[in-house]
């Protein structure tokens, strides 16, 4: 053969070889035998291996793997990996098809589908071509698990048909079959591993693998059930899922068109005993409005889709001897019962210990030791105590008193009017309520020293070094070298022995030091106010700006913005009120640490549009929506998804949808034009 004839040879094997791929992993419909397909296989692989200069990035060789990652890469998402709201109950599914009926009228019509439990993915194809796969991450940024995610041979690498967009993404989620499951956990005992609790930590496990050839191994598989952004070319999520299927996409057969909620809850049921037929795990059914419009009306909340829900089925329960109570002290000071279990299997983990959540629920199952008790797996990673089978009590059972003092430092408990959760009050003095607070003060979300990890914290305040977060700031060379101790891993249970030599004590230092340079956001978040998480957190100080202006906003200003409703504002002000927390913002002040937000990532740029709610809808000619968007925030303006007495402009673009305007219309909302925007910006 000439070299044309070779890469002539190679492009029609790679064709030969893509269209098996797909009749078998896609289709489960192959029309030749294994040994027969290997034999293309091998001769590919052999002319590729000769001739290297004609492998192209979508040869189905890549399946094979062979590339050894040293670590991945985190990548930008392009469009926020959100999640669902979730919900266990048919009548949230009735409210929300209420809230839907209400925004959007009566014609809605919605697509049920499977809800697949794996391992999110986003796949970016430029013309045709996969090209980057990108897992969750934090939703903003995920892992570049491109070279792992080409071994799964239902995943197309080139596309088939046409029709698809230039460049796109398509996401998914990536599963372990049951029986590729079965066959990993057999090996893994055999060569003295543990085996993965479930195939939706194993398919985690496996795509995080650095050495590609390994995870092809694993057999991993992908449903797709999702392209993000505006595609002119679909009206509806069904044709978008219909078209995806025709290019090549594992798409499910069990995506149905409903209209009514009847139809919904029949799939619903049908699901809920038919997914243990099922040769992989769904953990429910996702609900989600099939007009590509519609949904645009509804838009989404800060996490995520007003247009879909996740209805989860019911967790696994099984039953077992509760052995006895512990008391455990949060971060926070609120006292958490722990029963100790008889060991049981349940929903692929053995359970040891369950939470009994507080004393109301305590009292409410009037649950005692020795008891018989139902334990469940939700959606929670800890399995809880959901009632106890009286039929089973033995005589000499023995009634749980919730306790008084706590357990940790004796001091009496308190617990506030509507609450259900009893406070030890100690906040300064009570060791797990200390190590809790500097824990998550130097976690990866909040001041990210992660130099001082698991055990570290532990020595620290042992050896009276620090007792309080801004104590790190002086921490020295001299106060850490030669420490030592040994603790119970939290991971595995085994002692570990912890001793600050040189390189430890120099990560320690450096990791506080660069903890200097993290935003003020994520420092709010670390000083631990409660209801402060970090979407809060974000929100206040681009807010505010400075803590100053923090401390001095009262209750009505923390209210006006975006998403802090009164039980934040509550909180936070009852927070700045007290001199001590000043007292250790002045410290971490002096100490270096950041109290206002950097320039360049505060909105707004000017205050032009500040008090002004903009709708911005539709197809623009200068910029893309999300530009408008952020050109109004950055003027000190808000969006919103839908329209309301509330909003001051609507900003239409062509095809905007007509309900869109005839509401602006009837509420007497401006409506302005690109251009007619940009002139009133200027
Ligand atoms: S749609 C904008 N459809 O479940 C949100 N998600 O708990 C698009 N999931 O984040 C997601 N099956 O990782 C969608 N048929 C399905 C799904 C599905 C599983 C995952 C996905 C999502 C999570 C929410």
């Amino acid at each position: 053969m000439d070299t044309l004839q070779v890469k002539q040879r190679i492009a029609a094997l790679s064709d030969e070889i893509r269209k098996h791929n797909y009749n078998y992993y896609v289709l489960s419909m192959p029309v030749i035998g294994d040994f027969e397909f290997d034999l293309l296989l091998e001769e590919l692989i052999r002319l590729e291996t000769d001739y290297p200069e004609f492998i192209e990035p979508d040869s189905p060789t890549q399946h094979v793997g062979g590339g050894i990652a040293k670590e991945f890469q985190q990548v930008q998402h392009k469009y926020p990996m959100l999640s669902l709201g979730n919900t266990y109950s048919e009548e949230e599914i009735r409210d929300f098809e209420e809230r839907i009926h209400k925004i959007i009228g009566d014609e809605v019509e919605y697509v049920c589908e499977l809800k697949f439990d794996g391992v999110a993915i986003g796949l970016t194809y430029r013309q045709g071509i996969l090209v980057q796969a990108i897992t969750r991450g934090d939703g903003i940024q995920g892992d570049d698990v491109t070279t792992n995610i080409k071994t799964v041979r239902s995943i197309p690498l080139k596309l088939h048909g046409q029709g698809y967009p230039e460049e796109f993404e398509i996401r998914g989620e990536i599963i372990l079959p049951h029986a590729s499951f079965g066959k990993i956990n057999l090996q893994r005992i055999d060569n003295g591993d543990e085996p993965f609790a479930n195939p939706r930590n194993a398919a985690s496990g496996s795509l995080k693998m650095l050495d590609s050839a390994e995870v092809a191994n694993r057999h991993l598989d992908g449903f797709f059930y999702y392209i993000p952004g505006y595609h002119p070319a679909f009206k509806s999520h069904y044709e978008c899922l219909t078209a995806a299927r025709s290019w090549g996409f594992k798409i499910s057969d069990y995506v149905v068109r409903c209209k009514t909620l009847e139809d919904i809850f029949d799939y619903l049921n049908t699901w809920n005993t038919a997914r243990y037929d099922l040769p992989f795990d769904i953990d429910g059914i996702v609900i989600k409005v099939n007009d590509l419009r519609q949904q645009e009306m509804l838009g989404f909340t800060a996490k995520s889709p007003r247009w879909a829900i996740a209805y989860k089925f019911k967790a696994a329960q099984v039953t077992t001897k509760l052995l006895s109570v512990a008391f455990q002290v949060g971060r926070t000071g609120a006292i958490t019962p722990v029963a100790n279990l008889q060991p049981v299997q349940l929903a692929g983990t053995i359970v040891k210990r369950a939470s009994l959540h507080n004393a109301g629920i305590i009292a409410s199952l009037d649950v005692r030791i020795g008891d018989t008790v139902f334990v469940e797996k939700g959606g929670e990673i800890i399995p809880k105590i959901v009632g106890v089978d009286l039929d089973q009590r033995p005589v000499d059972a023995v009634p749980l008193t919730f306790i008084s003092d706590c357990p940790e430092c004796g001091t009496a408990l308190v617990r506030t009017e509507g609450e259900s959760a009893w406070y030890c009050t100690n906040e300064t003095g009570c060791p797990p309520q200390i190590k809790g607070k500097l824990e998550h003060f130097i976690s990866r979300k909040a001041m990210n020293i992660d130099s001082l990890g698991e055990g570290k914290i532990e020595i620290l305040f042992d050896n009276g070094l620090v007792h309080h977060c801004a104590d790190l700031y002086d921490l020295t060379y001299d106060r850490l070298i030669g420490l030592e101790k040994t603790y119970e891993s939290t991971e595995d249970k085994k002692e570990k022995k912890i001793s600050f030599r040189e390189k430890t004590v120099a990560n320690i230092l450096n990791g506080i030091e660069a903890s200097k340079k993290v935003s003020f956001d994520h420092v709010l978040y670390a000083l631990g106010i409660r209801f402060v998480g970090e979407t809060v957190a974000k929100k206040l100080a681009t807010h505010f700006i400075s803590v100053e202006k923090l401390i001095d906003a009262d209750f009505n200003e923390l209210i006006e913005v975006e998403e802090i409703g009164e039980k934040i504002a509550q909180s936070v002000r009852a927070w700045f009120s007290e001199p001590k927390n000043l007292e250790l913002i002045n410290r971490l002040k002096a100490a270096g640490i950041r109290f206002t937000m950097d320039e360049s990532l505060v909105p707004p740029i000017s205050t032009r549009l500040t008090g002004f709610t903009f709708v911005v809808s539709g197809v623009f000619e200068k910029f893309s929506r999300d530009e408008l968007k952020k050109t109004i925030e950055a003027h000190g303006g808000k969006n919103t998804g839908s329209i309301s007495a509330k909003t001051s402009y609507l900003l239409a673009g062509e095809n905007m949808g007509p309900e869109k305007r005839k509401k602006a219309e009837k509420l007497g909302v401006p409506i302005l034009s690109e251009s007619e925007f940009l002139n009133f910006l200027q």
